[in-house]
């Protein structure tokens, strides 16, 4: 490549990945799978590598990188950032008084025409100036005090949602204001991923958002989702501004930035009040948090001539909607039961009112959690209820904690299930506490009875989710035994249930008693014994009693048991409730051929342990498995030290790369036919 070809295909791919961007963060639409984009993204920042002299400032490689700053600089604002007067009258006569001050002061009687005011939301989250020079990028600042704000451009392009060139003619200078946030998705998604990490979850979405802006690494900023809103203008040059706010927005969007789309040009005070009751009704939808609307006046030339008043214009107001955040006190810790068994610890509150409902109960997710925010019974805390979310416990008020208070410990509190008296145990690694009577508990039940008739199960036909929850409201069947004691007529009662169905579903059911040890074994629904592991405890152990009997150790000798589904199978069989059921079960005629117990047969792969990845040319998965345990060799579904040989196919992934890693001897089907081949005589295959 020349440098002139350099240059002309860095800037070819910087106006697509541009475009692409586009598409993706702020028409919500993407034109291309990610994987073309991230090729077309390593090609751009593999030429830029090799010529740097092409890199510019807009690329889209700039978004990501560059070193931690030690300190964030100070930027002096050519315009004030200034801040909105913010209506406390929550009712509709905060929008009245508003619209008759900009009267008064515009000297308008009431003869004259309504004033015209667009009207747009209030994001929570963090304001921004972008300046733009030929339209380029070239600074992103906080607001700071108004006067002087915070250098935050490397982490400012890294939000993709921002564009680093402008589309259409450009003017000489412009800076667009807005509000950098997070959508509640992103933001349970990250918080989701923190509690799973172990580490500290984030308070709310806004706090997250202006942390990561204020960032001195930009790779960390990069990697929290954010968003743009633009809603104002700062400093300009070379621009023939439009003559109201709301087409400037529309100018805004033409240049390619995010410009909400809740927003309306309404007249006098009756739109406003409108517009604030109708977003108020929408709020909860929302994908992201507002703390209320923002009403402006419309005519930018009414807006000069309107000025002012200390730092705060009078051409514009905030009329708030109820927090979503509010402190309470935390009169005690319960815990519920959900359908898999999980017991999430409850808060229970002082009655407080807060995302326009009285809350009462919140979330505190797991003892992880409890622990971190050190919350403790009789402390006053900060309760979030935003959008549909269940309202959560974000902290305690710490400076408002006067006694010492004892730390709560789930275990210790709630050793039994209080739907089912089971026990209650945590696995070690695991966030969540978990019920152990999964065949019991009235809270596990339909969850249970769905897992024990699906097909790789108990495989009985007809009987699908909805009828399972006719059965269990209706409280005919309560756990899996009930299903055998069931009659035509009994079934034929409840609602769309014809007779002749209900004659299909019972002798289904019937017929389903014969079943193999491995299929009992997965109804179970032991936690994390999927249908692979029922398989290999089956062969393993060839009957239940063996199962049922064996301890940790044992249970480890299996294929790939590991000691977390070992203490699962341990824990299960450990509770009485369950073994009441299996027994019950039994009694009714569920039934399987026992046989012996798997013995390492001889053949040319005892002792072997091998596995299989990608897809082979003339062999199914299970085909290729039941070759190999023909000749005594067993299958694992991971490559460690301990496998003997990796089978690979075509699209075989991380665990051929693994075999390669660990120096694993490979195999194709050639080769793995041709290990058989003393068998080849007796081999169906
Ligand atoms: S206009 C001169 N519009 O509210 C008026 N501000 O108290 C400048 N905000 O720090 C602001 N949504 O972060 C405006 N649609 C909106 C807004 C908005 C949120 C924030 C902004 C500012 C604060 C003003």
């Amino acid at each position: 490549m020349t440098p002139g070809q350099a240059h002309d295909r860095a800037a070819a791919l910087r106006g697509l990945l541009a475009r692409y961007d586009h598409a993706y963060h702020v028409l919500d639409n993407p034109t291309v799978p990610d994987a073309e984009y991230d090729r077309l993204f390593l090609e751009l920042r593999q030429i830029e590598t090799d010529f740097p002299e092409v890199r510019t400032a807009d690329s889209p490689t700039q978004r990501v990188g560059g070193a931690p700053r030690s300190e964030l600089r100070a930027v002096r604002h050519d315009v004030p950032m200034l801040s909105i007067y913010t209506e406390t009258d929550k009712s509709e006569q905060g929008a009245r008084a508003f619209d008759a001050r900009v009267r008064k002061a515009l000297g308008l009687s009431s003869e004259d025409a309504p004033v015209e005011y667009a009207v747009e939301l209030k994001f929570d989250g963090l304001a921004i100036g972008l300046r733009y020079e030929n339209g380029v990028l070239v600074r992103a600042a906080t607001r700071g005090d108004g006067e002087t704000g915070e250098d935050v451009t490397h982490n400012v392009r890294t939000i993709r949602q921002i564009p680093l060139r402008l589309s259409g003619a450009a003017p000489a200078l412009i800076e667009v204001r807005g509000e950098i946030y997070m959508r509640r998705d992103d933001f349970e998604k990250l918080n989701q991923a923190q509690r799973e990490a172990g580490a500290k979850s984030f308070v709310n979405p806004r706090n997250t958002a202006a942390g990561a802006v204020r960032q001195l690494d930009p790779a960390i900023a990069a990697r929290r989702p954010l968003s743009f809103f633009a809603y104002g203008l700062g400093a300009r040059a070379g621009w023939s501004v439009p003559t109201s706010h709301s087409t400037m927005l529309d100018a805004f969007a033409a240049f390619g930035f995010p410009v909400c789309a809740h927003r309306r040009v309404v007249n006098g005070p009756d739109g406003l009040i409108a517009f604030h009751a109708e977003i108020e009704a929408m709020r909860n939808s929302l994908p992201y948090d507002i703390d209320g609307v923002v009403y402006k006046v419309n005519s930018l030339a009414l807006q000069e001539q309107l000025g002012f008043v200390s730092r705060e214009p009078r051409w514009a107001v905030a009329h708030k909607y109820p927090a979503q955040e509010e402190i309470t006190r935390l009169t005690g810790i319960e815990v519920q039961v959900g359908r898999t068994g999980a017991i999430t610890p409850v808060a229970r509150l002082e009655p407080v009112f807060v995302g326009g409902v009285t809350v009462t109960n919140a979330t505190l997710h797991n003892q992880g959690e409890i622990d971190r925010k050190d919350v403790r019974i009789g402390d006053w805390v900060i309760v979030r209820r935003a959008g549909d979310v269940i309202p959560e416990v974000v902290g305690p008020v710490l400076e408002r904690r006067s006694e010492e208070l004892a730390r709560f410990d789930l275990l210790a509190s709630f050793p039994t299930c209080p739907v089912c008296g089971s026990h209650v145990v945590r696995v070690e690694g695991e966030a969540v506490a978990r019920c152990t009577g999964g065949l019991f508990c009235p809270a596990q039940r339909k969850q249970a009875l769905i897992h024990f008739a699906s097909r790789k199960a108990m495989d009985i036909e007809g009987l699908g989710d909805k009828l399972i929850e006719q059965l269990v409201d209706n409280a005919i069947v309560k756990t899996p035994v009930d299903l055998y004691r069931l009659g035509v007529l009994g079934l034929a009662g409840l609602e769309r249930m014809a007779e002749k169905s209900a004659g299909n579903v019972v002798a289904a059911i019937a017929k389903s008693r014969a079943t193999s040890l491995q299929r009992f074994i997965y109804a179970l629904g032991i936690r994390n014994v999927g249908e692979s592991t029922a398989r290999d405890l089956a062969r393993h152990f060839g009957s239940l009693d063996a199962l049922m009997a064996a301890d940790a150790e044992t249970l480890l000798a299996v294929t790939d048991v590991g000691p977390v589904v070992a203490k699962c199978i341990v824990d299960f069989f450990a509770e009485g409730h369950n073994r009441e059921v299996i027994e019950q079960l039994r009694a009714a005629g569920v039934d399987w051929p026992e046989h012996a117990p798997a013995q390492h047969l001889e053949g040319p792969l005892s002792g072997k342990t091998l596995v299989i990845t990608g897809t082979l040319p003339g062999l199914s998965r299970d085909e290729a498995r039941a070759m190999i345990e023909a000749a005594g060799g067993k299958v694992s579904g991971s490559v460690s030290k301990k496998t003997d040989f990796v089978v690979a196919g075509e699209a075989a992934g991380s665990k051929l790369d693994k075999a390669q890693q660990l120096g694993v001897s490979i195999l194709d089907e050639a080769a793995l036919r041709a290990m058989l081949e003393p068998n080849a005589q007796n081999s169906l295959f």
